[in-house]
C-alpha cells in the first residue's frame, strides 16, 4: 500500500476484448490476461450469455449430497479432454485450493494403501503452486515463503530444467535429461518417504516464465512410476491451451496422477478449480469408513455459474478451432516481435504457445515498477517479474493489437535500458 502513495491504484470501469478502460476512459492492453486467467477477452458475449442464462436457473447449491447439470457436464467434457486415465473430477474454488487438495489426496492415498510414511513432497526449484500453507510447502520462492517459514512443512526441491541455466553449454533437451537424472538420484534415496512430485509442466510462470523441454515430463513420469511416487501436474497457469496444446502434459506424451486446472477454465470470469485424478486413486477412498474417505470441502465448490462459464469457454475452443488458430497467431506474433528479439538490451527471448518472455538489461534496480508505470502511459498493462517482461495475452488479440503491443513495449524498453 505504501507504494501506492506514488503509484495510485488504477480504477478499472469496464473491459472489452483485450482492453481494460479506467474511469477516465483511458485504455490498457491486458498483456497478462489479468494474472493469466482471461482467454477470450473481457466481457466475452458468449460467456456473458451463458452466465446470464444460468443466473435465471440456479446461482448456487452446495456440492455435497447434491449435484447440478453444469458440474456433471463439465466433468464429462473434461474427462474427454484431459490426458488418458483422468476420469474423476474433484472441485475447489481457486488454484491454491487445488494444490492443497492434490497434496492431501496423494498423502491420504498412501495412508489408505498402508504406506503412511509416504508423506513428503518434492517440487522443482523456483516452483510456484499457490500461497496457502500447504501450497507454500511446495513453492520455492523465498519472497513468498520466508515470513512463514516456521509454519510451513519443509519439502525438498530438485533442479529445474529451465534451459537458461544450461548457460548455452548444452541444448534444452540434454539439460532437461540431466535434471531428470538428478530427480532419479533423489528418488533412489528418498522414495520411501515421498508421496508425490509436483511440477508446472513446460513453463514455470512465477519463476519468470522459465521454459523447459517436454522430455523432462516424460522422464519424470517414468521415474515416478518406477519409484511409486505420484506425479501432480499443476496446469493452473499452463492448461487451457496456453502452451499450444489443451494441456501442457500432452507435449510430453504423459498422463499425470493428478491434473490441476483453474484460472483459464472459466475464461477468467469466476473462481473455480478442478483436481482430476485416476480410478486407482478414486478407488483407494471408496470405503464404508468415513475416515478413509476424502474429506475436503469449500462452500463454493463447483459453483454452477462458474461451471457454466467453463462450459461456454470449452464451447469457444471448439467453435473457433482455438488451438489451431493460436498456432497461427503465435507464428504471426513471433514475426511481429522480431525487433524485440533482436533488441540489443533483450536477452533470452522465448516462446511456448501463447506465452512470450525475455529479460531486459537495465541499469534500474526497480525496473519492474518503472516498466509497469511507463507501460500504463503507453496503453499497456505490463507486469514484469524482476527484469523479465512477459506477454500472456488473451487469445482474442488481433494482429493490429500485437503490432501495437510490440511497438509500445519497444518504446518502454528503450526508455529503461
Ligand atoms: C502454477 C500455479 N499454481 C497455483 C497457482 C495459485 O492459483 P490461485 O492464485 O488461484 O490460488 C498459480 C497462480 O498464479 C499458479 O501459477
Amino acid at each position: 500500500m505504501k507504494r501506492h502513495e506514488t503509484l495510485p491504484l488504477v480504477p478499472i470501469a469496464r473491459g472489452e476484448g483485450v482492453w481494460l478502460y479506467d474511469l477516465d476512459g483511458k485504455r490498457y492492453l491486458d498483456t497478462v490476461s489479468s494474472w493469466w486467467v482471461n482467454l477470450f477477452g473481457h466481457c466475452n458475449p458468449h460467456i456473458n450469455a451463458a452466465i446470464t442464462d444460468q443466473l435465471g436457473k440456479l446461482e448456487h447449491v452446495m456440492l455435497a449430497g447434491f449435484t447440478h447439470e453444469p458440474v456433471v457436464q463439465l466433468s464429462e467434457r473434461l474427462r474427454g479432454l484431459a490426458p488418458a486415465g483422468l476420469g474423476h473430477c474433484f472441485y475447489g474454488s481457486d488454484g491454491a485450493s487445488a494444490t492443497e487438495i492434490a497434496l492431501k489426496m496423494s498423502a491420504h492415498y498412501w495412508r489408505n494403501s498402508g504406506k503412511p510414511e509416504k508423506s513428503q513432497f518434492i517440487s522443482l526449484q523456483n516452483s510456484y503452486h499457490g500461497e496457502t500453507l500447504g501450497a507454500l510447502s511446495v513453492t520455492d520462492v523465498a519472497l513468498f515463503r520466508d515470513a512463514y517459514g516456521s509454519l510451513i512443512k519443509q519439502n525438498a526441491t530438485v533442479p529445474c530444467p529451465d534451459w537458461r541455466d544450461a548457460g548455452g553449454l548444452e541444448n534444452a533437451e540434454s539439460y532437461a535429461l540431466r535434471c531428470a537424472d538428478s530427480l532419479e538420484k533423489h528418488l533412489q534415496v528418498h522414495h520411501a518417504s515421498i508421496a508425490a512430485l509436483i511440477v508446472e509442466p513446460l513453463v514455470q510462470g512465477a519463476a519468470g516464465m522459465a521454459m523447459y523441454h517436454p522430455i523432462y515430463l516424460k522422464r519424470a513420469r517414468e521415474l515416478c512410476l518406477r519409484y511409486e511416487v505420484h506425479l501432480i501436474a499443476d496446469e493452473i497457469a499452463v492448461g487451457m491451451g496456453r502452451t499450444g496444446t489443451m494441456f501442457a502434459c500432452e507435449q510430453g506424451g504423459i498422463s499425470p496422477d493428478f491434473l490441476l486446472i483453474s484460472k483459464g477454465i472459466t475464461g477468467g470470469y469466476l473462481p473455480l478449480s478442478i483436481v482430476m485424478t485416476t480410478d486407482d486413486i478414486y478407488q483407494a477412498f471408496y470405503d464404508d469408513q468415513t475416515a478413509r474417505g476424502f474429506l475436503h470441502s469449500h462452500s463454493y465448490t463447483g459453483n454452477p455459474l462458474a461451471c457454466r462459464a467453463a462450459l461456454a469457454t470449452l464451447d469457444i475452443f471448439v467453435q473457433d478451432d482455438v488451438l489451431n488458430a493460436n498456432r497461427d497467431k503465435a507464428a504471426i506474433f513471433n514475426r511481429i516481435a522480431t525487433p524485440l528479439r533482436e533488441h540489443a538490451k533483450v536477452r533470452d527471448f522465448r516462446n511456448t504457445g501463447m506465452i512470450w518472455a525475455f529479460e531486459v538489461d537495465t541499469p534500474h534496480s526497480d525496473f519492474a515498477q518503472r516498466c509497469f508505470t511507463l507501460g500504463l502511459q503507453h496503453e499497456l498493462l505490463l507486469r514484469p517479474m524482476g527484469n523479465t517482461v512477459y506477454f500472456m495475452p488473451p487469445y482474442v488479440i488481433t494482429e493490429k493489437e500485437m503490432q501495437m503491443l510490440v511497438e509500445h513495449t519497444l518504446t518502454v524498453i528503450d526508455l529503461l535500458s
